[in-house]
This record gives structure tokens, sequence and C-alpha cells, in this order.
């Protein structure tokens, strides 16, 4: 099977496929995991990305589940180490009335399985969701890499897809056309709704992040208020994130989003106040027009897709291959 995007979600899936016996070939436009997975600041966190019953919402706490051994496995069959450490979230309240809103919402998460309990942060009140998790998006993607490397997978790198073919066979590329004898899945993130008529619509969403040099240890919890959030890698790195602009494929990282950003940060992590971030960058999260990613068949073709995860690409992600391969069964 002919993959089309190297992101978390191409790779896992090519993982999947070959781990099935399948031949699998996987085409990235640019280099792999070079997108929004190497942008993401990997919170496995759904207890601070949804609160009512849905569809995606199962999905998330069915991935985070399949976590532990998703990693176990990816790190034995790499060689590689990967920082994913289950440290909890902390959601903070800094009023009264965002107190009462975390509470309810509470109450509304206990309802579909999200435990959390009352906690304070910096004299503040806030609630801890200890089931909430952290990774290192760029390590699991260099140990899906080197396990598909070990596997004799082909990563065709600087090999984009321009768009699939109607019935789905094959695909072009710049330099040419590329028939698909063993199948194709399109798992192209933010561009994947753009390669085929038949495909729900894709666009980016942008979002900048700052890191920030500490000692290990500063941080034991995922700090977050609403979609600010700051977390700590085991090296000692900090990061924070971050916003949502609908601007199209703009990389540019703004002055003012990533200022805004350190003050949210800082209420969070006070060290943060007088210290200018050492890196700065953005992100284009695949956001889709659906509720929840499009996993499955390319309608009226043999082709399949595994795209649209928009904030949760790298929570989805052991998700999505498991669920790729229920559907290819
Ligand atoms: N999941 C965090 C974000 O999309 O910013």
């Amino acid at each position: 099977m002919i993959v089309i995007g190297g992101g978390i979600i191409g790779l896992t899936c090519a993982w999947r496929l070959s781990q099935a016996g399948r031949e699998v070939e996987v085409y990235e436009a640019k280099k792999c995991g070079g997108e929004a997975s190497w942008a993401a600041a990997g919170m496995l966190a759904p207890g601070g990305e949804m609160e009512s019953r849905s569809p995606l919402g199962e999905m998330m706490l069915a991935s985070l589940r399949q976590y532990p051994k998703y990693i176990q496995e990816l790190q034995a069959e790499s060689g590689r180490a990967i920082d994913y450490r289950q440290v909890g979230a902390l959601e903070v309240a800094f009023d009264d009335a965002g107190a009462e809103e975390l509470d309810r919402k509470a109450t509304r998460q206990a309802g579909i399985g999200i435990l959390s309990e009352p906690a304070t942060h910096n004299g503040y009140y806030a609630r801890f969701y200890p089931e909430d998790a952290l990774v290192d998006p760029r390590e699991i993607v260099a140990a899906l890499l080197e396990a598909l490397r070990r596997r004799g997978v082909a990563i065709r790198e600087g090999s984009g897809a321009v768009s699939v073919w109607p019935d789905g066979s094959g695909f072009d590329t710049s330099k040419g056309g590329i028939r698909a004898e063993d199948g194709l899945l399109v798992a192209a993130g933010a561009w994947s709704g753009g390669l085929h008529a038949g495909l729900t619509p894709t666009f980016p969403v942008k979002g900048h992040l700052a890191s920030w040099t500490f000692a290990p240890g500063l941080i034991g919890p995922i700090l977050r208020n609403g979609h600010t959030y700051v977390m700590q890698r085991a090296n000692g790195t900090v990061l924070a994130g971050s916003n949502e602009e609908r601007a199209g494929f703009h990389r540019t990282v703004r002055k003012s989003a990533i200022e805004d950003l350190r003050k949210r940060a800082a209420r969070l992590l006070p060290a943060l106040a007088d210290r200018a971030p050492e890196a700065e960058w953005t992100g284009f999260r695949p956001g889709i027009e659906a509720d929840q990613p499009f996993i499955g068949r390319i309608p009226g073709t043999p082709a399949f897709g595994a795209f649209g995860h928009y904030r949760n690409g790298i929570l989805l992600a052991p998700e999505t291959g498991s669920r790729l391969m229920a559907a290819l069964a």
C-alpha cells in the first residue's frame, strides 16, 4: 500500500500496515514529520479538550488508553527512547467564575469517564487530571522512521502527491504519475482534502508555540488555562502554546502572537514573565469540515484516507492506526 503523507498519522498507519504483512511505501512532500508533527507540543490531554460525550471524545479516550502499549512497542521495535510520561494536567482558574466553571466541567466530564480532583496551583484553584500525559512527538516520528527502516519500508521524501486520480488507483506527483497497485492511503494532514474531489475538505489552523530551556523537573504536570498550556520535556525544555488562526498556509511567526502567548503562559508559570523565548514557531493543525477525523474509504474508490485530526493528531495516532486496520479488514 502507498501512504501519502509522512507525519505521525501516515507513519503510524504505515507501521501498522507493515506489521500486518503489507508492502508499504511512504510518499512525503518534504521531510517526514516536518509539519504538524514537528510543531506539536505533545499533550495527551482529553481533560482539557473535551467535556461531553461525542464520537471524537470516545476516540480520544480510546487512543489515550492505547498510548502506553504504542510507546512500549515502538521503543522496542526502533531501539529509540521516547519521552512519554503520565504526568497529569492541572487546569488552573484565575478567578471565582473560572473556578466554578471548572467544577461544572468536571461534573460533566465525570459522566463520560474523565477523572479530575480539586487542587491548587500558585494559590489559584485548579483541577488535576491524573490520566493526562505528555510525549515528545519528534521522538515518536524518529522512532517510527527507524521502525519502518528496519522493516524495509521505502520512505520517499521530497515526493508529494499533487492529486489522487479520480478512480483512486494512483496519484500524480510533480514528477509524474504513480499507480498504487496494492492500495492507497491519503494521510496528508491539512493538505489531504485538496487531493481528491471525494474527500472531506481540510484547512490549516495555524498555531504559535515557543520554548525556553530550564533545569529538568521545574514543572511536573502540564499546566493549562483553556487553550493556553505550558509543559516541560524530560530534557528541561519548557514549551508553551498556543493560539488559533485561520489564515491559510502562512508560516510567518508574528511577534505580537508570541508576546501574547508568553504573557498568558507566564500566568501559569511566572518564570516566563521576564524571559524571551529561545525558539518560536508555527504549525498547521489539520482542520477538517467535520467534527471528527476522516478514517475510511474515499467514496466511490478503492483508496483510503486518515486525516483531519485538528488539535489532537498526536493523541489520536494509535487509535487511528487501529481504526484504519479495522477498516481494511
Ligand atoms: N492540542 C493543542 C493544540 O492544538 O494547540
